[in-house]
């Protein structure tokens, strides 16, 4: 058995292979089906200080290798999450992620106040990089100057690991990462979902209701094969790798440029034990090629 488990920002992890938020529901919906606890930690869906019923459908679509997305991050609040979901997946033996967002900073903040007090959380994911809501999301992202305000206020509310999700949507991603690790971000999630769109040519409109979305699945790994890797040479913190992961190959490249986890999202909707799968064949790979540890592997084109 090879050694797979990592520690980033504090924390021991079993495995790197995580899944994204969004992809995996809260974490419980599939306890029954698969063995969740394989898993190196499950990222929440995106948690908000109050309730969102999202956008209206059509809200997904099918692309060429991928998905646009336009849920808006529907989501029963992260009050609720603390109450009625959290207790049962404490018990499943897996590390939890609570993913952030918020519509203006005092969202975040607040928030953040109640991850940062719930047993059980064992690190925070800000969202400053979702491109489907009207407010906050990706404009923190886009904005340096508003993403460092908004990681230091969250930095001075949590003690707690703080990864800070960013978005490749016309910005610098260099600047946008160091303006998250000057305010205080302990690592980086690369990348969230690309804008994308798509027509129905038969009936003349938009497939999406919003006119456009986020688009993720294998089309958007190669670009983010790329932020990783330019990441890992620019920043001093732990680069997590997201997008269009969905083999141990692909898997692979990214702990080949110096990701130190992985994040599976559009997968789980193909197969939702695509990472519990590529965790044993991740194990195998090292076994076979006498690495021991995945360390051996993490950062050998750095
Ligand atoms: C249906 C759906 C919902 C998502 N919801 C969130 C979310 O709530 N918060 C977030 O940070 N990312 C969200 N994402 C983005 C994913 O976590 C991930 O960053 C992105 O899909 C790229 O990875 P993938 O290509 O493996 O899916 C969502 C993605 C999809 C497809």
């Amino acid at each position: 058995m090879a050694d797979l488990s990592v520690e980033i920002t504090g924390i021991r992890f079993k495995n790197p292979i995580f899944v994204a938020s969004g992809t995996f529901g809260y974490g419980l919906e599939l306890k029954d089906s698969i063995p969740v606890d394989k898993i190196g930690a499950i990222v929440t869906k995106g948690l908000t200080i109050n309730p969102k019923i999202g956008n209206p459908p059509p809200r997904l679509v099918e692309t060429p290798c991928g998905l646009i997305n336009s849920i808006g991050l529907e989501n029963i609040g992260i009050r609720e999450f603390v109450e009625k979901k959290l207790p049962d997946l404490k018990k499943l033996g897996v590390r939890i992620v609570a993913n952030i967002s918020g519509d203006s900073e005092w969202d975040y903040f607040e928030a953040v106040e109640i991850a940062d007090d719930a047993d059980g959380i064992d690190a925070i994911e800000l969202n400053v990089s979702c491109p489907n809501v009207e407010k906050g999301g990706m404009e923190f992202g886009r904005n340096v100057k508003m993403l460092e305000e908004l990681v230091s206020g969250v930095r001075r509310r949590t003690g707690k690991p703080l990864w800070v999700k960013i978005t490749p949507n016309f910005v610098d991603i260099v600047d946008e990462a160091r303006a998250a690790v000057n305010g205080g971000a302990d690592a980086i999630s690369a990348i969230n979902t690309l804008l994308g769109m798509h027509v129905d040519v038969q009936k003349k409109s938009f497939t999406i209701k919003r006119k456009f979305g986020g688009l993720s699945g294998p089309a958007i790994r190669p670009i983010a094969l790329y932020v990783v890797w330019k990441l890992v040479n620019s920043i001093d913190v732990p680069v997590i790798g997201i997008g269009g992961i969905d083999s141990l190959d692909a898997a692979l490249q990214f702990f080949m440029v110096g990701a130190r986890a992985v994040q599976i999202g559009t997968a789980n909707f193909v197969d939702p034990l695509t990472s519990i799968k590529i965790v044993s064949e991740l194990n195998d790979y090292l076994d076979k090629n006498g690495y021991g540890s995945i360390q051996n592997i993490v950062g050998i084109l750095h």
